[in-house]
C-alpha cells in the first residue's frame, strides 16, 4: 500500500466549474466568458512558476487573484472590488470530477494513504475539500505552501514524502496536470496521470508511470 497523493485543482475538483460564477458575475457574452476563464486558469499556472522560479512566493490564493486581474484587464473588464472577489472565490466552490468520492473511498478501504498534494495554500484547501465533500475521504491535505514554493519544485514532493513519512517512491503523485506528473516522476515519485482528454504526455521531465482516463480508473487500477 503506497501514500497516494491527489493533486486539486483539474484532478478531484474541475477548475472549470468557475466559468459559471463568471457568466453570473460579469453579464457579458459566453464567448468573452469563456476566453477570460481560460486566461486566468493559464495565468494562474504561470505566476505560480513564475513566483517559484523569481524566489518571491505567495500563497496560491493570491496568485489566483492577481491571475484573475490579469485576464479581467485583458479583456477590458472591470468590476467592482466586490464583484471581483465573488468571482475569485468561485475557487472555493469547484465541483468534484464525477467518480471523486467513489475513488477516494475505495483507494482508503484498499490500505492505502489518502492525501491532497496541491499548490493551493491550506485555507483554500481546506475550504474546498470541505464544500465539494472530500474531506471525510481523505487522511490529509498537504500543501506547497509548506515549502513556499509551487509544483513542479522537487521540494513539494519531498515535503509530501517526509510528511507521510514514506521514501519518495513509495508515493504516488495522482495529478491530471501532465506537467505535474512529469515533475513528481523527475522528483522520484510513482505516478499516475488522469489524461481525461487525451493529449499528449510532457516532452520534458519523467514519462507518466501509469495513465487512467478517469479518476475510478485510478481506483480499478490501485486497489
Ligand atoms: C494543484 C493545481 C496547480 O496543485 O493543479 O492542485
Amino acid at each position: 500500500m503506497a501514500g497516494l497523493c491527489f493533486d486539486m485543482y483539474g484532478t478531484l475538483c474541475d477548475t472549470s466549474s468557475v466559468r459559471t460564477r463568471l457568466g453570473e458575475a460579469l453579464d457579458v457574452p459566453e464567448r468573452l466568458v469563456a476566453a477570460v476563464d481560460e486566461t486566468w486558469r493559464r495565468k494562474q499556472l504561470q505566476y505560480s512558476y513564475q513566483s517559484a522560479q523569481m524566489d518571491d512566493y505567495e500563497p496560491f490564493w493570491e496568485i489566483t487573484g492577481h491571475a484573475l486581474d490579469y485576464a479581467l484587464a485583458a479583456y477590458d473588464l472591470d468590476p467592482t472590488p466586490d464583484t471581483r472577489e465573488r468571482i475569485r472565490s468561485a475557487y472555493d466552490r469547484l465541483d468534484p470530477f464525477p467518480g471523486a468520492v467513489e475513488a477516494l473511498t475505495r483507494l482508503g478501504e484498499a490500505g492505502h494513504d489518502v492525501v491532497v498534494l496541491s499548490n493551493g495554500n491550506p485555507a483554500m484547501l481546506e475550504r474546498l475539500a470541505e464544500n465539494a465533500g472530500l474531506a471525510p475521504h481523505l487522511d490529509g491535505v498537504l500543501s506547497a505552501d509548506a515549502v513556499r514554493t509551487f509544483k513542479p519544485d522537487p521540494a513539494v514532493y519531498e515535503h509530501a514524502a517526509e510528511t507521510l513519512d514514506r521514501p519518495l517512491d513509495d508515493c504516488r503523485l495522482i495529478s491530471s496536470n501532465a506537467w505535474d506528473v512529469a515533475g513528481a516522476g523527475n522528483a522520484g515519485m510513482a505516478t499516475t496521470w488522469v489524461n481525461r482528454t487525451r493529449d499528449p504526455p510532457e516532452s520534458i521531465g519523467a514519462t507518466p508511470g501509469r495513465i487512467a482516463d478517469t479518476l475510478p480508473a485510478v481506483a480499478d487500477d490501485l486497489c
